[in-house]
């Protein structure tokens, strides 16, 4: 069976895409089994970071094993990136091995402008949004879900993973700035399924994030979103998608966990050291999960 294919997306910056991607990940693996790829398509390189060592990063970074050499390749004709060898198995500090992680790298930056110029250099073989897809061919089908964590745009570089997703999922904070360009993600992805018939892309839904309850601001907007966001989707003719029940508190401690060096014991350990309301905040991210594959399937 396929794995489902979920790409993280905002055009906002900061509102919890690549947090939210690592939680689902981590949550997926070690609390209900699953086997998970993280494909990290930004070159800020946070969720790699988050799931390897610098040092480890470092390292493949230099043999070309990262999804910049992946792009890198096309432009110079050349075949340096094996995918098989770029994903990292048993990633995190959890130890999971049920989770796998196609890394990231800073030099990214470097392609992201010229990914126009890869249909030029391979005689208008490949689209640039096809790359990606392409070369995910090659892995066999061992995963259960496929999460994809996007930078804040839909540039060539995450049109390379809309084209392989079967869903994308909105991380916000309900404040309006975070939430602006919402229609914007919504409509723009229903233009390019209109323009590319083979694309199932679906939107899988939303959840609020950083969610400060003394904030009057977050307040009125997570009052608001229900009704702004079915607007969205009765604007363009697509049935609603849903928001999810779930919302992610704002929280030291889910800010603190990348910076963590020690190894937890468990996903408990790592996301429950305090609470929020009356509740751990692992819980949170298990509430989330859940939903999650209750909406994607599986
Ligand atoms: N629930 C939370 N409570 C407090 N801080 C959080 C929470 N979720 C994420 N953060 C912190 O907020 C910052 C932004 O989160 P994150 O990097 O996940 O956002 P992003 O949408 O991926 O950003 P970018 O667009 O730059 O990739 C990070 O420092 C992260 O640790
Ligand atoms: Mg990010």
């Amino acid at each position: 069976m396929p794995p489902i294919v979920v790409s993280l997306i905002n055009l906002k910056g900061g509102v919890g895409k690549t947090t939210t991607t690592v939680q689902l990940a981590e949550c997926l693996v070690s609390e209900y089994g699953k086997r998970v790829l993280v494909i990290d398509l930004d070159p800020q390189t946070n969720a790699t970071i988050s799931l390897i060592e610098e040092e480890r990063w470092e390292e493949l970074d230099d043999q070309g094993l990262t999804i910049f050499q992946l792009f890198q390749d096309k432009l110079d004709g050349t075949s340096v990136f094996d995918i098989r060898r770029a994903i990292q198995r048993g990633v995190s500090n959890l130890g999971l091995d049920g989770l796998s992680l196609l890394p990231s790298s800073i030099r990214l930056i470097n392609v992201q402008d010229r990914m126009s110029e890869i249909p030029v250099k391979l005689g208008y073989a490949i689209t640039p949004m096809e790359v990606l897809k392409a070369a995910i061919h090659d892995v066999p089908g061992q995963f259960d879900y496929v999460l994809i964590d996007c930078p804040p745009n839909l540039g060539f570089i995450t049109r390379n993973g809309i084209e392989i997703s079967d869903y994308f999922f909105i991380p916000t904070i309900p404040d309006t700035l975070s939430t602006y360009g919402i229609p914007q993600i919504v409509k723009s992805i229903e233009q390019f399924s209109r323009e590319r018939p083979l694309l199932k892309i679906r939107c899988l839904g939303l959840v609020v994030t950083k969610f400060y309850s003394r904030s009057e601001a977050h307040v009125r907007g997570i009052n608001n979103l229900p009704a702004r966001f079915t607007r969205v989707f009765a604007k363009l003719g697509l049935p609603p998608a849903p928001i999810f029940k779930t919302v992610i508190p704002l929280a030291n401690t889910f800010a603190d966990v990348p910076l963590t060096d020690n190894k937890p014991k468990s996903f408990k350990e790592k996301y429950g050291r305090s609470r929020s309301g009356d509740r751990y905040l692992y819980q949170y991210v298990i509430d989330l999960t859940k939903e999650f594959m209750d909406h994607a399937g599986r």
